[in-house]
């Protein structure tokens, strides 16, 4: 399994020439990277025009930062994923704590998500990870169990391409704030949720990434320290720069 670099661009960049030009400044690089999968997921409104950038020799894939979980009908505002397929996205962000925050994601409709996702051929970046309230409180393991309980409820009776499946360890106090997750620690909630696989029995088919304040200075660690198989990185995504320095230190 390839090592496993996506960006998150969330509600950026406010025009489609800067969408562009950072993925033009990504596309460049991107022709000589084989050991690593990069995926850039930029709002939907950018997929179609990155789409046809995205040469098919170069290993850059595109990926949504959100699905609806019914196949289409009345539901204003919403994306599905036929609409994706059908453009050649292959990956979609399913679970984010800010969709969770603002949008009132559950763990149910995330399984929704999920299960309609992997269905139709999507791969899946699932995120997970607990609030520093949470943290504070000592119910890091519980809420990570739970997130993934419910986030994976069926999914291994069902006949589906289960690597087609990654999960995002990303702990929302580290989310935007500059203050990553330790090595250290970091480690230990991977290990908590590659336990949790391994009761699905879906261990080892599954990469593990970490997301949360990812910068080139820390990327490497990560890869090299953490037992991740990648990374999900947001702001530091934007920077088209520093994103090749961070693909570079996971190739
Ligand atoms: P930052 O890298 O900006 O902390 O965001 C992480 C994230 O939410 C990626 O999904």
């Amino acid at each position: 399994m390839k090592n496993l670099i996506a960006a998150n661009w969330k509600m950026n960049p406010n025009s489609q020439k800067e969408a562009k030009e950072i993925f033009f400044a990504i596309v460049g690089p991107a022709s000589g990277w084989d050991g690593v999968e990069v995926v850039i997921c930029p709002p939907n409104i950018y997929l179609p025009v990155l789409k046809n950038i995205a040469m098919s020799d170069v290993a850059l894939k595109l990926g949504a930062q959100n699905i609806y979980f019914e196949d289409k009908g009345a539901f204003t505002g919403e994306i599905s994923v036929a609409m994706l397929t059908d453009l050649g996205v292959e990956y979609v962000i399913i679970g984010h704590s800010e969709r969770r925050k603002y949008f009132g994601e559950t763990d149910e409709t995330v399984n929704k998500k999920i299960k309609m996702a992997l269905a139709s051929g999507l791969k899946i970046i699932f995120c997970v990870g607990e609030t520093a309230g949470e943290r504070d409180a000592g119910k890091k393991n519980e809420v990570l169990e739970r997130q993934l309980k419910i986030g994976l409820l069926d999914i291994e009776n069902l006949k589906l391409k289960i690597e087609n499946l990654a999960i995002a360890y990303e702990p929302v106090w580290a989310i935007g704030t500059g203050n990553n997750c330790s090595v250290e620690e970091t480690s230990a909630s991977i290990k908590i949720i590659k336990e949790k696989l391994a009761l699905s029995e879906v261990e080892g088919q599954v990469r593990v990434l970490y997301g949360g304040s990812v910068k080139s200075e820390n990327s490497g660690a990560y890869i090299k320290e953490a037992g991740v198989n990648g990374l999900l990185v947001g702001g530091a995504s934007l920077n088209a720069e520093e994103f090749v320095k961070i693909v570079k230190s996971a190739e």
